[in-house]
């Protein structure tokens, strides 16, 4: 029998185009196909909940089916989640772990007072409606993977790192890949029947949990990330991911070694935060403001904007989602988790990572 499935994919070509000349309003035909059904938008992603599952004590992973407007993606890419908490619109970054189509997997983490995670994974039941951002994120697997691939993630980091893997994985790698997990308690390690089943499945992998805060079981390692437990690895490409402090500690440590590979990371809190008023003095101007100020060249050119009353737009304030990106005009810029410079008129700069070298003026 002939069924009828009622879709707005057909005409929502022709209300973009009465928006795009001012016939219309795209918050207001939002909100009517938003009546309509939850996930419906001309042009924003939103995704429906299918189902949750826990991945660790203190993780859940979200299965969603984005609507047509997800532009695609690559495990290991992060997304920002937008939600409301007291009537404050908020944004979190979590990096998908599951990429098929319109069908995506990410995993939140409890944070310790943290609002928004918390009121997620307390209140999402399936068939909710999350907005998301648009994909981000330049981790990918190396491709000079010959001399094999090692994966140091630490707490929420292992959701970028198992998503690439997973997909390196069916795509043939035979490449040796060590993973090493790094935990507080063992109940936080992650993914843990899934991650066996892999390494049944490959003979090639090898992943091992690294637990801080309370005793290793059998086959774990116990203690912070030390040379102690990277000794005697070939050399491998580095993948990276973790909290600031936990990735520099694995950058040094992977560089005291000659190594054939390339590293990549990427940090999911922010550098250390730095006192107002230390460091060098700086002017910054921020050019579509009309703003002029003193600031320093240690603190991050968004938190210096939010300092004197800007509210630039923002995400994951860790220089993931781009979602800060200005222009740098005048100037040299320091990328506070690379020390990379900056200073070219025009480049974009992500200011939630940036902060100012000399007197600079952004297009803000
Ligand atoms: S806020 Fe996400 S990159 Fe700056």
């Amino acid at each position: 029998m002939p069924s009828f499935v009622f879709s707005p994919a057909g005409w929502l070509q022709p209300l973009r185009l009465l928006v795009a000349h001012g016939w219309l309003r795209e918050a207001g035909v939002d909100a009517w196909l938003g009546a309509l059904r939850a996930d419906w938008r001309l042009n924003r992603t939103f995704a429906r909940v299918h189902s949750l599952r826990w991945v660790a004590a203190d993780m859940l992973a979200l299965r969603l089916k984005a609507n047509r407007n997800w532009p695609g993606a690559r495990p290991g890419q992060a997304v920002l989640v937008y939600g409301e908490r007291d009537g404050v619109r908020l944004a979190r970054c979590y990096s998908l772990t599951v990429v098929r189509g319109r069908v995506l997997e990410l995993a939140i983490k409890r944070q310790p007072g943290g609002r928004f995670a918390d009121k997620l994974i307390d209140t999402l039941l399936p068939g909710d409606v999350l907005e998301l951002g648009a994909p981000s994120g330049e981790l990918e697997w190396p491709r000079d993977a010959d001399s094999g691939v090692l994966l140091l993630a630490a707490g929420s980091g292992i959701t970028a790192l198992y998503g690439l893997l997973r997909e390196a994985l069916a795509k043939g790698c035979k490449q040796p890949v060590w993973l090493l997990h790094s935990v507080r308690r063992r109940e936080q390690r992650a993914f843990v029947p899934e991650l066996q089943a892999l390494m049944a499945r490959h003979p090639n992998l090898r992943v091992q949990w690294l637990i801080t805060g309370e005793p290793a079981g059998e086959g774990e390692l116990h203690g912070r990330l030390g040379a102690e437990h990277l000794r005697d690895l070939p050399a491998h490409s580095l993948l990276a991911c973790g909290p600031h402090g936990f990735v520099q500690g694995a950058l040094s440590l992977w560089s005291a070694e000659p190594r054939a590979g390339t590293a990549q990371w990427e940090a999911f809190s922010p550098p250390p935060a730095q006192v107002a008023g230390a460091g060098q003095a700086v002017r910054l101007e921020f050019a579509r403001s009309g703003l002029r100020a003193e600031g320093d060249d240690q603190r991050s050119l968004l938190e210096q904007a939010e300092a004197r009353g800007l509210k630039p737009k923002h995400g994951c304030r860790q220089g993931i989602c781009t979602e800060c990106t200005c222009q740098l005009l005048e100037g040299r810029v320091r990328d506070l988790r690379s020390g990379r410079e900056t200073s070219e008129p025009g480049q974009p700069i992500r200011i939630c990572v940036s902060a100012p070298l000399s007197d600079v003026r952004i297009d803000l």
